[in-house]
């Protein structure tokens, strides 16, 4: 099997995938933070290092397939690593330490399962942007597709950082309770910081124009759009002042 063929392969069944975990994800919630429950999904380990490990692959390979691409010298292969990497060494390497721990631990299963998908997302997007696909050229730069997508993913991604910022104050040093968010989009949605998240992707498929970043996109909503359902219905049932107008993530609309 040829690098390409199987770089096909796992496309395809990585986007379909996607199409089919999403209805899963309505019944099915993911034990993790607020969600976890004593037990399931088997032994844990410390959530830190769990975000750490299971994100890492996706700086270090996409880094490395823009670095031995043949493109790496374009303007835009340039500016889809840099929007890449602002968000992944973030995420991998700064939000684990931000964020205030809870009590629970992360299952060794969700860290593996998102570690396999961090490798071979990073890989697909990584390989088929700077690899597979035919170089953009410097006019791409004016494009309203590139122009509108760096925008939308820039947005997205001061929201999700405001809003990871803020559940981060929530708790004083010591504290692993739950309370109330309020400020920003919070004022709207009970997750701020996935809305953010489903932008910032949508924003990297619009601005890349390539199916793997379009998949990643779909992925994205697959599993933040129930987990946003399952968020909302966990504050609902647990403060009985939940402001009463807010949404679950799209503002006065759900
Ligand atoms: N691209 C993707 O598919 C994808 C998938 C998952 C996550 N993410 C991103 O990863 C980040 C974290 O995701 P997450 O699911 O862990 O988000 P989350 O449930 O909102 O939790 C984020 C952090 O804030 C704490 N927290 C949440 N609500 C709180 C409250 N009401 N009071 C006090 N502390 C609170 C959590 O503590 P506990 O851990 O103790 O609950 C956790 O440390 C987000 O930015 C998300 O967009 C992306």
């Amino acid at each position: 099997m040829t690098e390409r063929s199987l770089y096909d392969l796992l496309l395809y069944v990585f986007l379909a995938s996607a199409f089919l975990t999403f209805p899963v994800l309505f019944f099915v919630t993911v034990p993790y933070g607020r969600h976890g429950r004593a037990g399931a999904w088997g032994p844990t380990i410390n959530a830190t290092l769990g975000w750490v490990l299971m994100e890492a692959p996706s700086p270090l390979v996409f880094f490395a397939c823009w670095w031995v691409s043949p493109h790496r010298g374009a303007w835009p292969a340039t500016v889809f690593c840099a929007l890449w990497m602002c968000h992944y060494i973030h995420r991998a390497f700064v939000f684990p330490f931000r964020r205030r721990p809870g009590e629970r631990g992360m299952p060794l299963l969700i860290a593996g399962m998102s570690l396999l998908f961090n490798f071979v997302n990073a890989w697909l997007n990584g390989r088929g942007l700077f690899y597979f696909s035919a170089p953009l050229g410097d006019a791409w730069l004016l494009d309203p597709r590139f122009v509108a997508g760096v925008a939308l993913f820039l947005g997205g991604f001061a929201l999700n950082l405001h809003a990871d910022r803020v559940l981060a104050m929530l708790r004083k040093p010591g504290d692993t309770g739950y309370h109330i968010p309020q400020g920003g989009l919070y004022r709207y949605v009970s997750s701020p910081n996935y809305l953010g998240e489903i932008l910032e992707w949508s924003g990297f498929a619009l601005a890349t124009w390539s199916l793997p970043a379009l998949a990643f996109a779909v992925w994205t909503a697959a599993n933040l759009v129930p987990r946003a359902r399952s968020n909302h219905a966990w504050y609902r049932a647990t403060f009985p002042d939940y402001p009463p107008l807010r949404r679950a993530l799209v503002p006065f609309v759900w």
